[in-house]
């Protein structure tokens, strides 16, 4: 279903655009009801992010064995260090301000974010746990449950699907054997669907933990898992042979030296 994305949109364009002129002529009902259809087919394409709750994970917290208030979790005196550092950057009063920073620091050093860490999160920062748990249910670099070694975050908005993040993501769950919001068997990948990520000149991409994997090819991420898997750490950035996210054909601009500090400065002065 997912290769036909393409026909599909160009199909609800084309749909809406008759719909629009026949409307203006005589409001034909049986259109109107065709582009319904279609917006629906669409909206089912991209929804397993959506409806996993955004890293498919549910927005909802239901306590159970290892993830309750009482699940262990302490700062340890290294993090609590960078915490301090990172609260006094902000004014007296702003605490609050750190929560991301602080939250991800809690989640390096446990590997996710149980309720007991978003807690512990709150009693520092002087918050109510609430608009702690807001924010770590929003973004979906927050893992509230538990993620194989190598998270896969796979970009699936329009930019990298029209560059074909489908075929990227099946090629995906073809080589683990998992779909998306699954983990292996052997615990080392865990694959998730997000909205942008902010590369869209480098569509399409994907991230795996703290590295952004660019301008990819099926061929390219069946490289970097089999690398993963063996242990190697696999290059970064664009696959396509650009220097991070220059036009493919090279520069076009700002091609000469910089001219330096004096340009076009009086010499009597
Ligand atoms: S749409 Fe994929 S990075 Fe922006």
């Amino acid at each position: 279903m997912r290769s036909s994305n393409f026909k599909m949109a160009a199909r609800l364009l084309r749909l809406s655009t008759s719909v629009n002129s026949s409307f203006l002529r005589s409001s034909s009902i049986l259109r109107r009801e065709s582009v319904a259809k279609e917006i629906k087919r669409v909206n089912y394409l991209h929804t397993t992010g959506a409806l996993g709750g955004g890293g498919n994970q549910l927005f909802v917290h239901r306590h159970t064995a290892d993830n309750n208030p009482d699940t262990p979790f302490e700062f340890t005196p290294e993090t609590l260090k960078r915490i301090e550092g990172i609260v006094a950057i902000y004014p007296e009063g702003h605490k609050a301000a750190a929560v991301i920073p602080v939250l991800d620091l809690a989640q390096r050093q446990h590997g996710w974010l149980p309720i007991s860490a978003m807690n512990k999160v709150a009693e520092l920062l002087d918050m109510a746990p609430m608009r702690v748990y807001e924010v770590a249910t929003f973004y979906t670099m927050f893992n509230r449950s538990p993620v194989g070694k190598y998270h896969v975050l796979i970009c699936t908005t329009t930019p990298c699907m029209l560059c074909g993040s489908d075929n990227i993501l099946e090629t995906i769950t073809n080589k683990l054997g998992i779909k998306v919001g699954e983990t292996t068997p052997d615990g080392l990948f865990t694959l998730n669907e997000v909205e942008c990520l902010g590369a869209c000149v480098n569509a399409p991409m994907l991230q795996i933990n703290d590295d952004y994997y660019e301008d990819l090819k099926p061929n390219d991420i069946v490289e970097i898992l089999d690398d993963l898997k063996a242990g190697r750490t696999p290059r970064p950035g664009p696959r396509s042979g650009r220097f991070s996210c220059e036009p493919h054909g090279g520069l076009t601009s700002l091609t000469e030296p910089p001219y330096g500090p004096e340009f076009g400065v009086r010499s009597d002065l």
